[in-house]
């Protein structure tokens, strides 16, 4: 059975499209096949300044959203990042490995510096694509669900595996990135040149899982598209309706040709329509649950905290093998 890993940022109050059909809905059908870890990344988060209190309840809340979202915390193990010690530990000895050149090509962070200035970023964005690499390789992870903006790190992560067992002696198991074409990238509604994403400037055009269902519906029938009229995949010269089409695949699981066929020659109107609709009854749903589940949150630290044990379990584990085969220890 492949083990399979990922994790997402408590970031914001909600998950956005984006996380959803990249990652999210990949999750939810990979974990019947193997033995999964989903975590969700607190320590990661600390790289953008936040409020203690707002970030401690952003964990318990993108908690409810994977268990609403189908990831069955029974089967799966759904844990918190900063519960397992070993991930720090482990981000340590791999930056020992890791080239400052190395990781000062890493595309995310050059964006995300590029803001403020480098000047102004704190080590801990630098170092964050190295604390990605210790959370896949302490589970002796197969394969890791992400959307393609995280394909350059789980590179990175390939290659410490690589030089580590080279240098060290086999002590990790090199992870494959699972990264599905069509949905990698959901686009910004408003800019669909650009991908959605949370420190957009606007959230005219990102949909959020716990926006209520009459907002979502607005948003995607006033999705930026062009006055050339016809439904077809084009991103270069149609980016908005290219991006819709991928929504609507994702969410009907049909085919895009076949979603081409039936609505090329019906407007924009009615194609928005029936993407608003499919999203709005995948959506409403585990946005309910979320709610109902973030009105227990003992029942839901009682989750996390058993998982962390599980998780611990396996991360020390490998920690020790990494540590031991370091010369320490
Ligand atoms: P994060 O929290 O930014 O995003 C979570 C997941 O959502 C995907 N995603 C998208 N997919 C398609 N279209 C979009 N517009 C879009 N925006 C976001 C991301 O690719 C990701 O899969 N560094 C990671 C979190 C992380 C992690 C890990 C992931 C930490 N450790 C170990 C996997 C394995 C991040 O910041 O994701």
């Amino acid at each position: 059975k492949p083990r399979i890993y990922s994790g997402m940022q408590p970031s914001s109050g909600s998950l956005h499209l984006g996380n959803y059909v990249g990652a999210l809905m990949q999750w939810r059908e990979l974990q019947a096949e193997g033995e999964a870890f989903f975590s969700i990344v607190d320590l990661h988060a600390l790289t953008s300044a936040k409020d203690p209190k707002v970030l401690r309840q952003q964990v318990r809340t993108l908690a409810a959203q994977y268990i609403a979202g189908g990831i069955d915390p029974e089967a799966s193990c759904l844990y918190v990042q900063s519960h397992v010690a070993a991930h720090s530990q482990m981000a340590w000895l791999l930056s020992t490995i890791t080239g400052f050149g190395e990781a000062s090509r890493m595309t995310q962070f050059k964006d995300k510096s590029a803001k403020e200035g480098v000047e102004a970023a704190n080590v801990g964005l630098f170092t964050y694509p190295i604390l990605m690499a210790g959370d896949i390789l302490l589970y002796d992870t197969d394969l890791v669900p992400v959307g393609g903006d995280q394909k350059q790190h789980v590179e990175l992560t390939r290659d410490l595996a690589e030089r580590f067992n080279k240098r060290f002696g086999k002590t990790f198991r090199v992870p494959k990135p699972h990264i599905l074409g069509e949905t990698a990238r959901i686009m910004d509604l408003q800019d669909p040149t650009r991908k959605m994403s949370k420190s957009a400037e606007t959230d005219k055009g990102i949909i959020w899982l716990l926006d209520e269902p009459g907002k979502t519906v607005k948003k995607i029938k006033s999705a930026v598209t062009d006055t050339d009229g016809s439904i077809r995949v084009d991103a270069e010269n149609k980016p908005g309706v290219t991006n819709l089409l991928g929504i609507l695949s994702a969410f009907t699981g049909r085919p895009i040709d076949d979603l081409v066929a039936e609505f090329d020659g019906q407007g924009y109107g009615a194609f928005k329509g029936a993407v608003a609709e499919a999203v709005i009854d995948e959506l409403s749903p585990i946005r309910d649950r979320t709610l109902d589940l973030l009105d227990d949150p003992a029942e839901l630290d009682r989750i996390l905290d058993a998982n962390a044990e599980r998780a611990s379990a396996v991360a020390d584990a490998t920690l020790d093998r990494a540590m031991v085969a370091m010369g320490l220890r």
